[in-house]
């Protein structure tokens, strides 16, 4: 026999293999609720302009929800031979309620119907990434707060460069969350256009009323052209993009998260529930989620350019090579919730060794720069000041001294500029409290960054 659903023109069956080749439905039976929920809108809006009648309606909204109730037992009988989700669940719901069930498609193409599911399905997941997000995010301003006072290196170059507070770094990493937050956001105003109604590519011959469609689908509205509407996939590109610069920062925090734990800098401890230890190596205690999630960034990356090239140079308007976008787009979506999860619950666990990465603040001369303006305050011009403070450091590295633990004498034979008060810039706290403004590192600052960033959050 003849595919059942699309048949009639054909004199012999699809080849075994090709059948599997082209099949879909082991990964796109994904979105069946998502399916269900535009079929019930779909048969709902041919009702209002009189396609259906009622009873019809009413029997293909009844028959769909005894299918989703069947997958949801798992006891759906998914089939390979019918392709998809949507010729699958048409098929079931046929067997269900008979002829009735075959009117559902009035109106309809699959490539309409795809391009609606996955949207509406992105949209649901959207709403959920962006829940972790704000939770990480609520996460790292808590930590902040609670750290605004501690001190530690601040680096370039992964060198020692100038004390900051603790606080204060954790703000940063808030800071590129709340950027991809947004974009996050702005990406979901052009998933949330419906391409119902496009059809196969032209439109169709029915009295459709998208606008009723759409509102029932909760879309902001219907897509400007049908032809576009079927074959753009530029909104889960779009998405690919949030990902994979989410990743990327996410990476980055994840390798200062791997660096602090490490007995060298020794800054953080992570709580042994999200560590793992070794099987030969009995001292070991691992920091394998950071490690994870910065190696799952180049699967995300991955998807990005995947779909970026999956979309090169196709003509207007469906083609098949579309059914690759969902592999790409479902896996992204699974990395992005599980590294976010895993993150939210993870950095309000991160305990601060404060004392050692004072320490470690004191080393490298961090408080170099606050010499360096002390003169300049002075009177003496910037450049000569650096020089000065060249001088200084290199006795100190000769000597193995910090420059606060050297005499007034000492520091005196650079320059006769410094004073017995030079003392008080030289110590950290001295250091980040005078950084003091918008933007800067002196514990008030972070206290009243942690406070807006806490307020925009609330009013997202
Ligand atoms: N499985 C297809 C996809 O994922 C659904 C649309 C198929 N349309 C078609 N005319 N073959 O894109």
């Amino acid at each position: 026999t003849t595919n059942q659903s699309w048949g009639g023109r054909f004199s012999e069956p699809t080849d075994a293999f090709v059948a599997r080749f082209t099949a879909s439905v082991d990964f796109d039976r994904r979105l069946y609720h998502h399916d269900i929920r535009g079929s019930i809108a779909h048969a709902t809006m041919l009702e209002r302009v009189g396609v259906l009648t009622s009873d019809e309606r009413e029997a293909i909204v009844q028959g769909l929800g005894e299918v989703e109730r069947e997958i949801e037992a798992e006891q759906f009988p998914w089939s390979v031979e019918l392709e998809d989700v949507h010729m699958n669940i048409e098929a079931r719901l046929t067997e269900k309620i008979g002829i009735t069930g075959k009117k559902l498609h009035t109106g309809r193409s699959r490539n309409d119907q795809i391009a609606t599911d996955i949207r509406l399905y992105l949209r649901d997941e959207i709403d959920i990434v962006a829940a972790e997000l704000a939770r990480l995010r609520e996460g790292l301003i808590e930590l902040a707060t609670r750290e605004a006072d501690t001190i530690m290196p601040g680096f370039t170059h992964l060198q020692s460069a100038q004390p900051v507070t603790f606080g204060h770094h954790l703000l940063a990493w808030q800071e590129m969350l709340t950027r991809d937050h947004e974009r996050l956001l702005d990406c979901r105003k052009r998933v949330n256009v419906m391409p119902l109604g496009a059809a196969a590519l032209a439109g169709t011959t029915y009295p459709i009323d998208r606008h009723v469609t759409a509102d029932l689908l909760g879309f902001e509205r219907p897509a400007e052209n049908s032809l576009d509407a079927v074959s753009d996939r530029d909104f889960a590109i779009e998405f690919g993009a949030f990902a994979s610069v989410l990743l990327m920062h996410l990476s980055r925090m994840s390798e200062e998260l791997v660096l602090w734990t490490s007995a060298q800098f020794d800054f953080i401890d992570l709580p042994d529930r999200f560590c793992t230890g070794s099987s030969i190596m009995p001292q070991k205690k691992n920091p394998d989620v950071p490690e994870l999630v910065r190696g799952k960034t180049g699967r995300v990356y991955g998807h990005l350019m995947g779909l970026l090239t999956l979309m090169k140079s196709q003509p207007l308007a469906y083609n098949k090579d579309n059914q690759e976008d969902k592999e790409p787009l479902f896996d992204t979506l699974d990395t992005v919730q599980g590294c976010l999860k895993a993150f939210a619950d993870m950095v309000p666990a991160i305990e601060a060794k404060t004392d050692n990465m004072f320490e470690a603040a004191r080393k490298g001369f961090s408080t170099a720069t606050d010499l360096a303006d002390y003169l300049v305050r002075a009177g003496v011009a910037f450049r000569d000041a650096h020089e000065i403070v060249g001088q200084a450091v290199a006795l100190g590295l000769r000597e193995q001294k910090d420059l606060s633990e050297m005499s007034l004498d000492e520091l005196r034979q650079f320059s006769d500029a410094i004073q017995a008060d030079v003392f008080e810039v030289l110590t950290l706290e001295g250091s980040v409290a005078a950084r003091n403004h918008i933007g800067g590192t002196a514990p008030d600052q972070v206290r009243a960054a942690a406070q807006r960033a806490r307020d925009a959050l609330a009013t997202l």
